[in-house]
């Protein structure tokens, strides 16, 4: 049994749970996912893995409470024990040999954004990092990317903390300042990686986007993450989730995303009716 041994609200609806899983730990890498089940009738959802300790044999997943299963996980404790927690699986982030690159992370993106930052850190990159929210009090993980990265630039919509305005205006900035990435990677909202990549391609910025937040079961069998890359059929739990952002059809992918969001929300309210539960 794969036990909570840390559990964090870092926002209301965004919690950090550390779970001992220590064969996974040892083999996890930046941009690996798990899939996880939290009871033995649930649903297998898969989730990006945040953060990983091969001596404590722990991992660190950073999950958003939307859907029915992020609620019941949400209720379980520090003690409790998830049914199944699988992994790691997809491959791994590429981050070695790039002298300077930018990382853009958006809202709970963030989570994912942390590791591959850190490992192109440790592997001697010169890293900038850029990372946005809707308003402050949605800020997360702010000192973990102050302590692995050059520089740190914190955007929020509204202005209520750090620069105002999107990610996407201040790492055109930098570009135009000078700046000579190697590569820049984005994880986060659909919308948010589709712009980022659209910021980069004037510029033949080797652009790598995570497409995790279109997966559904994380198996390959649900065809849910499908996705159009350079003309080609793909998979983000198969193929992915990392992919050329110059090559990916944006259009379809931004309308599969809406799509499962709709379909999360009804299932999440349907869940919460059922609990008695205040829907957020
Ligand atoms: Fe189901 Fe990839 S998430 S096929």
């Amino acid at each position: 049994m794969f036990r909570i041994v840390r559990k964090e609200v870092l926002q209301p609806s965004v919690i950090l749970y550390e779970i001992e899983a220590p064969l996974i730990a040892k083999k996890a890498q930046p941009g690996q996912f798990i899939i996880l089940r939290v009871d033995e009738n649930g649903e297998r959802i898969p989730i990006t893995i945040h953060d990983y300790d091969s001596i404590k044999g722990t991992v660190t997943i950073i999950v958003q409470t939307i859907g029915a299963t992020t609620l019941k996980l949400s209720m379980l404790n520090e003690g409790d024990c998830l049914h199944n927690f699988v992994g790691p699986l997809g491959k791994a982030t590429e981050t070695e040999g790039r002298k300077k690159v930018a990382v853009v992370g958006g809202g709970v993106g963030c989570a994912i954004a942390y590791p591959v930052l850190k490992k192109f850190h440790d592997d001697g990159a010169e890293v900038h990092a850029i990372i946005g929210f809707r308003s402050k009090d949605l800020l997360i993980l702010e000192d973990k990317f102050k302590a692995a990265s050059n520089h740190l630039v914190v955007c929020t919509d509204d202005g209520s903390y750090g620069r105002k305005g999107l990610v996407t205006e201040a790492l055109k900035e930098l570009i135009d300042a000078g700046h000579q990435y190697d590569e820049v990677f984005a994880i986060g909202p659909m919308v948010m990686m589709k712009f980022v990549s659209l910021t980069t391609q004037p510029y033949g910025i080797p652009t790598t986007v995570s497409m995790s937040p279109i997966m559904i079961d994380g198996t390959g069998m649900c065809g849910g993450c499908r996705l159009s890359v350079g003309g080609e059929t793909k998979f983000a739990c198969v193929d992915g989730p990392d992919f050329d952002g110059h090559k990916v059809d944006w259009n379809i992918a931004v309308k599969r995303n809406q799509m499962y969001a709709e379909f999360e929300k009804h299932k999440y309210e349907e869940v919460c009716n059922l609990l008695n539960k205040e829907v957020r």
